[in-house]
């Protein structure tokens, strides 16, 4: 159950450096839970025996401490999607800065939404966890003292979209491991939930929906995320506009739309006035976009908007999607129009727009050229790639290996160029040195046939620009030099670029990664190392928690813990610590590794 405790003085005193923003506390335990969401019963990943997760629900500086408990029969992260964890790249549960909590083991995460609001999401980050759950809504609140460019909605709902499999994670690995495609989805999860019956042919009886509670006359913040695997999905309320004020942590231009494109990884909020009649439900569609149309013949996601007075259920056919069948554009037109509100308040009281991207000039540029995966050596493995390079986590996390000078683990030589088109990619653990308080540009080409997004840990960056065709140098001429929004999750349509700007001013290691879940297993990623070789004490970077985990050659370093499982899975044997590096080591191949070429 979740615990928010508002806090002791003693326990404040304890935590000397923060102590003045207030802390929440949470008690994760992790395990499977037997669930049926599309009819077919299967094992997800639950919290506290719920799935989806619960809601995050904190405000702006609050301290946030998760105890974590793995109660899974594998390695676990969990990690904070949009979450910056300013100066504290430790806590970012990705296998790039952390090692992964043993199977029966305990972890406490702790850290500080420093200088954010909005809207965001956790999951488990290794070995496509996600596909099978496992995640849950962040909802970061503004503190009472700053102004929100809209009124104080009258209730505050999250929405997991995403698409599902009916098979498990454990399955979805082993075919990509044997270089096989996942194919089609099974489904559209809404909450975690199947969809309404709105076709009888389509949808079996029995299936478990969602539905969203509302009085008439009231406006809701809805908070959406596409929380799947890889599926593009369009959003959209029946009979509603849905006017769109924030995404990942910026206050947006307030635009109405009757749909959104929401990307996988992406996060939104809308405010959605309950102002129609209520002879009827509504159905809330999230359905497939991108992709092929006549071979997508898969259940949409479907949940019910009711009105505290409706007199009946949703009937009749869903509301239609964008008809753009062969407009390619309308879809990238309407994401360059979710532009950032340059006067508005985020964190702080100063409008968002005192920032003026355009004026500072680029300190380096990468251009990152997306790849279908590939086979590398003779064998079936298929691995996917930036820019020729399919990353492998590390069985040292990168920033704990610097911490304590252990060589070798990775190459700071990330190029900056694709190399030319057609060769196989390579497996390497290369990094990208980023210049601690340079200015950087990321372009994202996109050269596979289906839809990407790309995130960056640890920041926000601006979007700029995007377009179909091949980047060059001219495209700069075309980007957005006013109010590209800040977000930490963009979105890359097939045979197109989207360009990217950030400030480096977050010392640590972040990982960039693509979203699709398939891509990133298969080595679609990367770390930029921000390091600032002036600082030698703690001030820009914070020093490795007392309770961080050891792995990999630093092993060594790690106390025995006494496993403990609550509930699902049987209690293993005790483990010893060199049993923790084997679990490590489990989590790496889980995580998709090969052997590394010499
Ligand atoms: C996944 O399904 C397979 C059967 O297809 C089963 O053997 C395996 O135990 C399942 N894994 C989990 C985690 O439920
Ligand atoms: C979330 O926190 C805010 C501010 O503390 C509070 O007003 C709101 O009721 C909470 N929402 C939920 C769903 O608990
Ligand atoms: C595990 O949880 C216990 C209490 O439930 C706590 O005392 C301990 O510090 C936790 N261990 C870690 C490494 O977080
Ligand atoms: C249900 O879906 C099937 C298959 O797509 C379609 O042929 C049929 O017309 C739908 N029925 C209704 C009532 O919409
Ligand atoms: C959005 O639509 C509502 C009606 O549903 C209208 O009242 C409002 O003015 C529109 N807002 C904008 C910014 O277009
Ligand atoms: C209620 O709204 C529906 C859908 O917009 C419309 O078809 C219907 O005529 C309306 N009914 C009344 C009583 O206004
Ligand atoms: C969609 O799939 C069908 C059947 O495999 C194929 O014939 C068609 O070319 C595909 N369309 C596109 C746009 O890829
Ligand atoms: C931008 O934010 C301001 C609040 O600072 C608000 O008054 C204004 O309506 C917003 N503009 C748009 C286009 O959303
Ligand atoms: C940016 O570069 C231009 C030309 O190299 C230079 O004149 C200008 O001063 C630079 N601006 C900043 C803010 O450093
Ligand atoms: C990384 O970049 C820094 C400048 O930020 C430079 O001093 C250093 O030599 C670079 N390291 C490598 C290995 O290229
Ligand atoms: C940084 O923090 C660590 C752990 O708290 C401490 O041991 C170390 O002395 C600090 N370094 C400096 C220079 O303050």
């Amino acid at each position: 159950m979740r615990r928010l405790l508002a806090l002791a003085a003693s326990l404040l005193a304890l935590r000397a450096a923060l102590a003045t923003d207030p802390y929440a506390f949470f008690d994760w335990d992790v395990s499977y839970v037997t669930a049926a969401p599309l009819g077919i019963k299967q094992q997800v990943i639950g919290i506290n025996g719920k799935f989806p997760g619960p809601v995050v629900n904190i405000t702006t500086n609050w301290n946030v401490v998760v105890n974590v408990l793995n109660d899974l029969d594998e390695p676990l992260l969990i990690t904070w999607n949009g979450i910056q964890h300013r100066k504290n790249c430790w806590q970012d549960g990705v296998l790039g800065t952390n090692c992964p909590i043993p199977s029966g083991w305990n972890w406490t995460y702790e850290f500080q939404v420093k200088d954010q609001i909005g809207s965001f999401f956790y999951f488990p980050s290794t070995g496509l966890q996600r596909a099978a759950g496992g995640y849950g809504g962040i909802v970061v609140n503004n503190r009472d003292v700053i102004a929100v460019p809209f009124g104080r909605p009258d209730g505050d709902i999250t929405i997991l979209i995403g698409d599902w499999y009916n098979k498990n994670h454990t399955d979805l690995r082993k075919m990509l491991d044997k270089g096989k495609d996942l194919g089609m989805t099974d489904g559209v999860l809404i909450n975690g939930k199947g969809p309404y019956r709105y076709n009888d042919s389509l949808v079996p009886a029995g299936i478990e929906y969602e539905t969203f509670n509302v009085h008439p006359g009231r406006t809701y913040r809805i908070r959406v995320h596409n929380v799947g695997t890889s599926t593009s999905l369009n959003f959209r309320v029946q009979g509603h506009t849905m006017l769109l004020v924030e995404t990942e942590g910026s206050y947006t231009t307030q635009q109405n739309y009757t749909s959104l494109d929401v990307h996988v990884g992406q996060s939104y909020s809308f405010l959605v006035a309950t102002d129609q009649n209520a002879s009827s439900d509504y159905y809330v569609v999230a359905s497939a976009r991108q992709v092929n149309e006549s071979l997508w013949r898969r259940v949409t996601g479907v949940a019910v908007l009711r009105y505290s007075n409706s007199r009946g259920p949703a009937a009749g056919p869903l509301p239609d999607p964008p008809q753009d069948r062969d407009d390619r554009s309308f879809s990238m037109n309407q994401a360059r129009s979710v532009r950032w509100n340059l006067s508005a308040g985020a964190a702080r009281p100063n409008p968002q727009g005192s920032f003026r991207y355009s004026s500072i000039n680029v300190t380096q540029a990468y251009l990152l050229r997306g790849e279908a995966p590939a086979r590398v050596g003779g064998g079936r493995r298929r691995r996917a790639a930036l820019n020729g390079l399919s990353f492998v986590p590390p069985e040292t996390p990168l920033r704990l290996a610097d911490a304590y000078g252990v060589e070798g683990v990775y190459t700071l030589d990330f190029p900056e160029r694709p190399p030319p088109r057609g060769a196989a990619p390579r497996v390497a653990r290369s990094v990208i040195n980023g210049t601690y308080r340079g200015f950087m540009e990321l372009i994202f080409q996109n050269d596979d046939a289906k839809m990407q997004s790309y995130h960056m840990d640890g920041y926000a960056f601006f979007v700029v620009g995007m377009d179909y065709g091949e980047w060059t140098e001219d495209s700069r001429g075309t980007y957005n030099k006013g109010d590209g929004v800040a977000r930490s999750t963009i979105q890359v349509y097939p045979g197109a670029w989207a360009a990217v700007l950030v400030s480096l001013d977050n010392v640590g290691v972040w990982n960039v990664r693509s979203q699709n879940l398939d891509s990133w297993y298969l080595g679609q990623e990367v770390y930029v190392r921000v390091v600032n070789s002036e600082d030698a004490g703690n001030k820009t970077e914070m020093a490795i928690p007392g309770n961080a985990l050891f792995c990999g050659q630093l092993h060594k370093y790690q106390k025995e813990q006494t496993p403990h499982h609550r509930m699902g899975v049987s209690a293993a044997a005790p483990r010893s610590p060199s049993a923790v590096s084997r679990l490590v080591s489990a989590a790496l191949l889980l995580a998709g590794s090969v052997m590394l070429a010499p």
